[in-house]
Formats: structure tokens, sequence, C-alpha cells
């Protein structure tokens, strides 16, 4: 009976345990499917973010790829403004490349590169650096003679030595009429032909001089300037309405025939600064010398130019061109990395002894890598064979102007010498210099020169 009693207690307790067994099995199995469930979602989810990374990360650098030919598209703009300025937005960033690598790589200078960042920021500013020049006007960034604005006013000027020509051949024959000695009269007027034809062939030769003007001939411009014609036109018509807002009133509605000068400075010829401009330049702590007038096209003004082809305002026009690289960088929003391309950009201008432009920025306030940028801007320009109408410097000759800028304080002395004595310049010199401008660089010489030996 015990046994009996037990045997069902055991037995009971049996199919409890199964049972129990049963349900912790289910439950496990449960658990089982529920964490296979949630591993397949999680992978699935994780799959996703995976794929979704790698969309972001080509999205990434496609538009880093559209942003680098954005940028050389800017630079090959500018470098197609102009035939006189050949490639130079497209070689200055691989001369600064070149050139950063010894400087980093030299330990006489504290700069180093850490990374590609970096790498990429300089090359950023490099191929940005003259960016300005997209609003710089072609006039005066082709100025090729001193009386040239949109087209060589030479041939305004030969009109009216034209019609001095003719007025003379007039009075002459006015004055036979009059009974006056013919030969008496012809030998006047082939010494006033002469006369005629020599002051023209002489402003002719000084719109094309490169040269330092000396005082003879300025006096001699003004002279000649002070011959009188007769107009028997009105100038004011024709006039578009930016050139008519120029003309003072005394000089509408004149009595004609008016009496002219053969060469003049007149008001029409200056185009007045405004005040907003002049504000704007102050606000952006620019510290240029501003001439007053945006441009000055007067005759004697622009013939008299002292030496080149450029009046106080187009130089300053030409200047101008690294202020408004400025302002268009700081206005593009660069990610955090490339913050300095605007200050690398904008300083290679500047200079060491603190006469450059436009902040003025002295020592080291200008950033290595401005610093390398305005060797590199310089070489380029003075050895680029593709240039129309300018002296391609040899190697030797280029070396040495920067050698002088460095000593005179323009450049940096350190870096020049890590340009020269890492011979970088060969290197570069193989892959854009004709044969016949590399010659032999005394390299040794020019290191002593820069050390103050
Ligand atoms: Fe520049
Ligand atoms: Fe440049």
């Amino acid at each position: 009976m015990i046994n009996h009693e037990l045997i069902a207690e055991i037995e009971q307790s049996k199919k409890d345990f199964d049972k129990l067994m049963d349900k912790l099995i289910k439950n496990l199995k449960r658990e089982e499917k529920i964490l296979r469930l949630s591993d397949k979602r999680q992978r699935k989810e994780y799959d996703e973010l995976q794929k979704k990374y790698e969309e972001v990360k080509k999205l990434q650098e496609a538009q880093e790829k559209l942003i680098d030919s954005f940028i050389k598209i800017i630079a090959s703009a500018i470098d197609a403004k102009s035939k006189y300025i050949g490639a130079h937005c497209e070689r200055v960033p691989i001369l600064t490349a070149m050139l950063t690598k010894e400087v980093s790589e030299s330990d006489e200078i504290d700069f180093k590169i850490e990374n590609e960042d970096q790498e990429k920021e300089i090359s950023t500013a490099a191929w940005l650096h003259d960016c300005g020049k997209i609003v710089t006007p072609d006039f005066v960034m082709n100025k090729s003679v001193k009386l040239e604005t949109l087209y060589n006013r030479i041939h305004e000027i030969r009109t009216r030595f034209e019609v001095l020509y003719r007025d003379l051949i007039i009075e002459a024959m006015k004055r036979k009429m009059n009974g006056e000695d013919e030969k008496k009269v012809d030998k006047w007027l082939d010494e006033e032909l002469k006369k005629l034809k020599e002051d023209f062939e002489f402003l002719a030769k000084i719109n094309n001089s490169k040269q330092e003007l000396t005082e003879e001939e300025i006096q001699r411009i003004k002279e000649i300037a002070d011959r009188e014609w007769y107009r028997y036109f009105d100038d004011t018509l024709g006039l578009s309405e930016d050139e008519l807002s120029r003309v003072p009133e005394s000089e509408k509605n004149q009595k004609l025939p008016v009496k002219e000068k053969l060469l003049a400075d007149k008001k029409r010829h200056i185009v007045k600064r405004s005040k907003r401009e002049i504000n704007d330049l102050k606000r952006h702590n620019f510290h240029m010398e501003i001439p007053k007038n945006m441009y000055n096209y007067g005759e004697i003004y622009n013939l008299t130019i002292p030496r080149g082809t450029l009046t106080p305002e187009e130089y300053f026009k030409i200047q101008e061109h690294v202020i408004m690289t400025i302002k268009m960088l700081e206005s593009l929003p660069f990610p955090e990395r490339f913050k300095n391309v605007p200050l690398y950009a904008g300083a290679h201008h500047e200079a060491i002894n603190g006469k450059g432009y436009p902040r003025r920025l002295k020592g080291d306030e200008i950033p290595i890598p401005a610093r390398i940028m305005a060797i590199a801007d310089i070489f380029e320009a003075l050895t680029a064979k593709d240039r129309p109408y300018k002296d391609k410097k040899t190697l030797s000759q280029a070396i040495d102007i920067l050698v002088q800028k460095a000593l005179e304080g323009e450049l940096d002395k350190d870096i020049l010498a890590i340009f020269i004595k890492s011979r970088v310049f060969e290197k570069y010199a193989k892959m854009f210099l004709s044969k016949d401008q590399i010659d032999e660089v005394d390299v040794d010489y020019y290191l002593k020169k820069l050390k103050g030996n």
C-alpha cells in the first residue's frame, strides 16, 4: 500500500516534472526563435547601415571630386582670361606642393605636414590663390600700351594728326591764293608736315615704351598736347548714359566749332570711386593706399605714366584681385579642416617686411603656406614660357631675382634657402621650362648670400 502511494506520488512528480520541462523547452525554443529573429533583424539593420555608409562615402567622394573640378575650372578660367598669365593658376599649386613637401621634411623650419587634410588645405588655397582675378577687368589685366582702354586710343589721336595735316595743306593753299610767295609757303609747309609726323611718331613710341620716361620726354608730350585744332561736331552725341554722366555741364551744348587741345585730360576721363567701395575696403581691414578715382583715362595722364603701362588706379585694380580672393573665399563655408584656405590664399602677396598687400602683414603674421606660395607665385611668373611679349627668365636669373627679393625683406629667406638647397626648382624646371631656360645655378653662392655671408 505504502509502495502504491509512493509510486503514484513519484509518477505524479514525474508528470509535473515533464510538464515543467516541456514548458521550459517551449520557452527556450521561443526565446531562441526570438533571439534568432532579433539577430536576423540586427544583421539586416547592420547590413543596411553598412550599405548607407558606403553610399554616403561614395556621395562624399563624388562631391569632393565635383568641388575639386570647380576649383580647377575657376583656375583655368582665370588662366584663359589673359594670354599674359599663361597657365599660372595651374602651375603655382604644383610648385607650392613640391616646396611644401621639402619645407615639411626639413628640420630648419618649424613646420610639418601632419595629415592629408592639411596637404589638401594648402593645395586648395594654391589653386584658388588668384581666384579674385575673375573680376579684374580684362582691359586692365591686358593693358599693353599706355593709351589702351578697351582699345588702343592711338588711332583716335592719329586721326587728330590727320586733321592737322590736312589743315596745314589747306592753310598753305589759302596763303598761296592770297598771293604769298609759293616757294616760301612750300618750304614752311614741308617743315610743318615733317614736324607733325615726327610728333606723332614720338607719341606712338611713347605709347609703346616700357622704359622709364625722361623729364624731357614728359615735357615734349605736354608741348605736343598743347597744340590746337578745331572740332566741328558735337562730341556728346552717341554716348552711353554712363559716358554722358561724366561729361560736365560746361561741355554740353557747346557752340561749334570748339577749339580743342591735341591731347587732353578731361573731367569725362575720370571714373569716380564710390564712397561705398572705399568704406567696404576699410571695413575689411585692408591697408592699401586707395586711389581717389576708380579710373583716369586722361590722354596726357596715361601717356606720361613714368614707367610701364599702368596708371596708379589700374595698378590698384590689379592688386585688388587679392582682396577679391579673400572676399570670395571668406564667403564660402569651408569645413573646419579647410578653414585656413582664405587666410593662406589671401596672404600670397604679403611681404615679410610688412610692405606687401592687402593687409600689410609682417613676419610671423604671414602663415608658412602663404610664404611658400609667394615664392612659387613669383618663380612661376618669372619662368613661364607661355607669356607672350615677356622675357622668360632662365633658372639662374629667376633664382637671382628671388634671392634679391628675400634680401630686401619681401620673401622668407629660410624657405627660399630650402627651395634652393633642395634643388626643387630643377625638378620643376624639367616639367615646365624649355631647355634653353635650364642653366647652372650656383647653389652655394645663393645659400651663403641668404645666410648673410
Ligand atoms: Fe596674385
Ligand atoms: Fe598668382
